[in-house]
């Protein structure tokens, strides 16, 4: 049987990662052995490029076809052989990533980024089978970001507030494959409810 695969998305700053470390350390999911794998794909050569992209002011379309070609690589080497073996992947960012930030880098410069970049997957992508959006007010993560000291050129407040916008319009239209999480809550909260969830959905079959 085909495992399943489970995506956490949300902005910079959500607390996404630190949940997926802690969920990763989690003995209750460990006992289904999922594959825990991200997206920038890390020591790759498309994740490498992807990685120079985000430091540097690369042209937006070109920055759209790194992530899409590190997505290409990682469903092909990592993704795919690892739900036909049955696992269940958790993939910290996945496609949806991409949907809500290059929907909004291209604003300006496609009539309708977010189905365009939408379009480009089709055919050939894997569709979650569960997302989980860790939703929180982007003035709240700029500040979370902040302290981390980092500062990348996505962590602006007013270009978070249209992809957030973007991300809740995705859950919005397919309700029946996000969770939406209140990332304001204690990391323990959010960590315990999505530690629940997945449970949940990996034991129904
Ligand atoms: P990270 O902070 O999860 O490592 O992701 C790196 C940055 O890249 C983050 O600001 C989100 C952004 N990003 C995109 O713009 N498009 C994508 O397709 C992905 C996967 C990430």
């Amino acid at each position: 049987m085909r495992g399943k695969l489970i995506t956490l998305e949300g902005i910079d700053g959500s607390g996404k990662s630190t949940v997926a470390k802690k969920i990763q350390e989690n003995h209750k999911i460990s006992v289904f052995e999922p594959v825990f794998t991200r997206e920038p794909t890390r020591g790759t050569l498309t994740g490498n490029a992807v990685e120079k992209t985000i430091q540097s002011d690369t042209d937006q379309l070109a920055e759209l076809f790194l992530f899409t070609a590190d997505h290409a690589e990682h469903l092909a080497k990592l993704v795919k052989p690892a739900l036909e073996n049955g696992k269940t992947v958790i993939s910290d960012r996945y496609s949806d990533s991409r949907y809500a930030y290059q929907g909004i880098t291209l604003k300006n410069r496609l009539e309708n980024p977010l189905e365009w970049v939408k379009s480009l997957h089709r055919g050939w992508t894997v569709v979650p089978d569960l997302t989980f959006l860790f939703d929180i007010e982007p003035e709240i993560a700029v500040e979370r970001c902040g302290k981390r000291g980092e500062q990348t050129k996505f962590e602006k407040i007013e270009f978070l507030r249209g992809v957030r916008e973007i991300f809740l319009s995705l859950a919005a239209k397919e309700p029946e494959r996000f969770v939406i999480v209140d990332a304001s809550c204690s990391p323990e909260y959010v960590e315990k409810t999505v530690v629940q969830k997945i449970l949940e959905f990996v034991q129904e079959d």
